[in-house]
């Protein structure tokens, strides 16, 4: 058994900026060349209208097939939404609800539904011990205030054959949000394996007079590493892991892929899909790119940024103009997050510009009005751990504790009162980052400090807004305030690594009335 100095040993040597205890790297991809392929535009789900009045209804399934992910790798077998990876974009409008009937269609080459996980499965963690290599899936609305049971409670999950029927308000700011795969225990497999796709709430009282650019100026992008064998299957340890890192990045399902951009402004929507790896995106040319809203909406002003970083589940609305470029000028967005070289990977996608002129309207200097909650209002401040702990099974395991006894994913501790203000003290006692997220709620990031001490920092001001994922860093305190208005019921918060989330960094709070 490791001792308690041992673990930390290992948490803060391998600590350091990015680094994972435990993490793996794939490094066997065949070589495979950038910017060879176009960068594939999600395309919008059509809604079966006519099932619920005044709301907009789909039937989305999951369902595995092969997918073309480089031009030069041989079809790889994926798991998606309708038969694509990423899932088509959910289209919503606020304050119109949408229901999705969302079906399990997972079946294997024989075209029998599927009994056991494509993957290796660990059988350790909690989900996987009792319910072995099922491939069992959930489908949780990221950055969604849904009822609990629509949430995609990890544990109830259905089996290949079963469906449920899922409700979406939408009564919230508009967003680039996104759905994903949250089955307890296998939620990183089932996101690598492809589950994950966006889900935009629009506004079009809100941001119309903004005069955005939009239509073919407006492009999600979902951003997620993976590693490939030479067959151009995914490739994913088997056995106990603490991150992943592929060796190379997609970009909406295509590795490294190029878009053919006019000379003028896009609002590009970056997501980080990758279950582990954070992302400084920059420029080649080294221009500014202006961020225009967080996970959870619009910035109050657009904040320039020569480089933005993304953990797992963060989201970023971007503005890039390419109207200085000239015809021809090859530009390319860089990931550029300084760390040991066996952990980088540079390049993330390039844009390729045209001699046609696009969208040439100026951005507004004030995007919305951003209402702060005062810390005066809290009526609670619960402090949250994160650290890691000796386990029998697993030798370590990640934890988020709230009191001595209080680690573990039953053990539910917290519950504040529908509609109060509270304040939550996120204390990273490791080496190493993690992003933590809240369902149900949006949160502001109030500040961070050192867990030594010293001055509370306020947060940059592209996270002066509203967030759904925020980075906790090594060593940190970082203060988030929320409103729990919304619903009453139980809703997970966890670290958004996916094998950290797995392997039980994940909890529960309840609403109560
Ligand atoms: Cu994006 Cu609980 O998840
Ligand atoms: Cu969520
Ligand atoms: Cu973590």
């Amino acid at each position: 058994m490791l001792t308690r100095r041992d673990l930390l040993k290992a948490g803060l040597l391998l600590g350091g900026a990015l680094l994972i205890p435990g993490a793996r790297r794939a490094s066997t991809s065949p070589g495979l060349t950038p910017f060879v392929d176009a960068l594939p535009v999600m395309p919008a789900l059509a809604p079966r209208t006519t099932v619920v009045p005044g709301a907009h209804f789909y039937e989305i399934r999951m369902q595995e097939f092969t997918q073309k992910l480089h031009r030069d790798l041989p079809p790889t077998t994926v798991w998606g939404y309708e038969g694509l990876f990423p899932g088509p974009t959910i289209e919503a409008q606020r304050d119109v609800p949408v229901f999705v009937r969302w079906v399990n269609e997972l079946r294997d080459t024989s075209g029998a539904l599927r009994t056991t996980h494509y993957l290796p499965v660990d059988p350790h963690p909690h989900g996987p011990n009792t319910q072995g290599a099922t491939p069992r899936t959930v489908v949780h609305l990221h950055g969604g205030k849904v009822p609990p049971e629509s949430d995609g409670y990890p544990e109830a999950t259905i089996l290949p054959g079963q469906r449920v029927v899922y409700y979406y308000p939408n009564a919230q700011r508009a967003a680039t949000r996104w759905y994903h795969d949250h089955a307890l225990g296998i939620t990183r497999l089932n996101v690598y394996m492809g589950l994950a796709g966006f889900y935009l709430i629009r506004d079009p009282a809100a941001e119309g007079p903004l005069n955005l650019p939009s239509g073919e100026f407006d492009v999600p992008l979902c951003i997620q590493d993976r590693a490939f064998n030479p067959d151009g299957s995914l490739q994913y340890p088997a056995g106990y892991t603490f991150g992943f890192f592929g060796d190379t990045v997609l970009v909406n399902g295509k590795v490294w892929p190029y878009l053919a951009v006019k000379r003028g402004k896009y609002r590009f929507r970056f997501l980080n899909g990758s279950n582990t790896r954070t992302y400084q995106l920059e420029l080649s040319s080294g221009a500014t790119m202006y961020q225009i809203g967080t996970e959870a909406g619009l910035l109050g002003a657009p904040v320039p940024m020569t480089q933005i970083q993304l953990s797992p589940a963060e989201r970023a609305d971007v503005v890039i103009d390419f109207e200085g470029h000239n015809p021809g000028d090859q530009i390319t967005l860089l990931n550029t997050l300084p760390g040991p070289p066996e952990f980088a990977v540079p390049n993330v996608m390039q844009f390729q510009v045209g001699s046609q002129t696009g969208h040439l309207a100026a951005l507004p200097g004030t995007l919305t009005t951003v209402e702060f909650l005062s810390e005066l209002a809290a009526v609670q401040v619960r402090d949250i751990t994160l650290d890691l702990i000796p386990d029998p099974d697993l030798g370590i395991r990640f934890v988020i504790k709230s009191g001595l006894n209080s680690i573990d994913w039953d053990d539910v501790t917290f519950f504040p009162r529908l509609g109060t203000i509270e304040v939550w003290r996120i204390i990273n006692m490791m080496g190493g980052p993690h992003p933590i997220h809240l369902h149900m709620v949006n949160f502001q990031v109030l500040d961070r400090q050192s867990i030594m001490g010293g001055a509370m920092v306020p947060p940059p001001a592209n996270e002066v807004g509203w967030k759904d994922t925020v980075t906790a860093f090594p060593g940190q305190i970082t203060r988030v305030i929320t409103r729990f208005d919304g619903y009453t019921g139980r809703f997970s918060y966890h670290c958004h690594i996916l094998e950290h989330e797995d392997h039980e960094m994940m909890r529960q709070f309840e609403v109560v009335p």
